[in-house]
């Protein structure tokens, strides 16, 4: 409704992963330059971990979408998976057309995919996201593909992605033959005050043709203090902001418009409830 108005030629605050998006702060450069050096340096296990909402999924996405097609790729979304359902699922979106009938022949397959990979100087990665979901049973099958490796190299390197519980896991006594091969961990924070204005300004400038709305600086503080630097929680509050601002047939959203969006995002699950009802 708003995007015409004000000239956007996509949604400036979806909530979807959408790697165009992608906010270079120092904190997502550092993870991705750490997720090009363990794929190159092929460093078998990597991991990502960030608060909820923080851009992990994000940050998968502009990696698969800046790895160049010497980089055979997969990535698993679903972690509501059985072990075999996993392996098949893995082999499914490198494209490899395997006997699925069990185990070791999908463990087979993907062998002899990787070794084809490496013999042609490709490399291989597969992301797993989620991963805080998975179990530790499924945790240990994904340990177990990190053995198809040569007397000198990797065969795939795999960069697991998830929420603090994932940390907490692989902390976890049971998990200490997972966590001894993982070569690079790296956390996600929310965004500082600074960062806050910075990105809601990268996502007007990236969604807009010509001069977008802006937010003045009060009106980012309070988004800061509500949103403590979440990006999905950010998005939500700019997206409501933009709406009021368009209905008040505004181009600068100012405290008062923020905090009226804020307050009608906390009040939203009641009426919802209440209309549900
Ligand atoms: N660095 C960033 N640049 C641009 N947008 C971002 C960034 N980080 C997060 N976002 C946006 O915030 C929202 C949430 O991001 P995303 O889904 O990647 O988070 P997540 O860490 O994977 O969340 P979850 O913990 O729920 O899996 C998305 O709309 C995403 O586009
Ligand atoms: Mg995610």
């Amino acid at each position: 409704m708003y995007l015409n108005h004000f000239g956007f030629t996509k949604h400036p605050f979806n909530l979807t992963a959408d790697p165009s998006f992608l906010f270079p702060s120092p904190q997502h450069r550092e993870a991705m330059s750490f997720l090009f050096y363990g794929i190159k340096q092929r460093k078998g296990f990597l991991a990502i971990t960030g608060e909820v909402g923080t851009g992990k999924t994000t940050l998968c996405r502009a990696l698969l979408s800046l790895l160049d097609d010497r980089v055979k790729t997969a990535f698993i979304l679903n972690s509501n998976l059985t072990e075999y359902q996993l392996l098949h699922a893995i082999i499914e979106d490198f494209g490899i057309g395997a006997s699925m009938k069990n185990r070791m022949n999908l463990m087979r397959a993907l062998n002899s995919f990787l070794l084809t990979q490496l013999r042609d100087g490709n490399n291989a990665v597969l992301i797993i996201d989620e991963a805080q979901n998975l179990s530790s049973s499924q945790l240990e099958q994904v340990r177990m593909l990190s053995n198809l490796e040569t007397a000198e190299q990797k065969l795939l390197q795999i960069i697991l992605v998830g929420q603090p519980q994932l940390r907490k896991k692989l902390d976890s006594k049971g998990l200490l033959q997972l966590r001894q091969r993982i070569a690079i961990r790296f956390h996600l924070y929310p965004l500082s005050r600074d960062e806050v204005g910075a990105y809601i300004a990268h996502r007007l400038r990236v969604a807009s043709r010509g001069v977008p709305p802006s937010f003045d600086w009060k009106a980012i503080d309070l988004i800061y203090a509500y949103s403590g630097g979440v990006p999905r929680l950010i998005n939500m509050t700019c997206d409501r902001s933009l709406l009021a601002a368009f209905a008040l047939d505004t181009r600068t959203i100012n405290a008062k418009i923020v905090r009226a969006s804020i307050r009608e995002l906390e009040g939203e699950p009641e009426l919802t409830a209440v209309s549900a009802g």
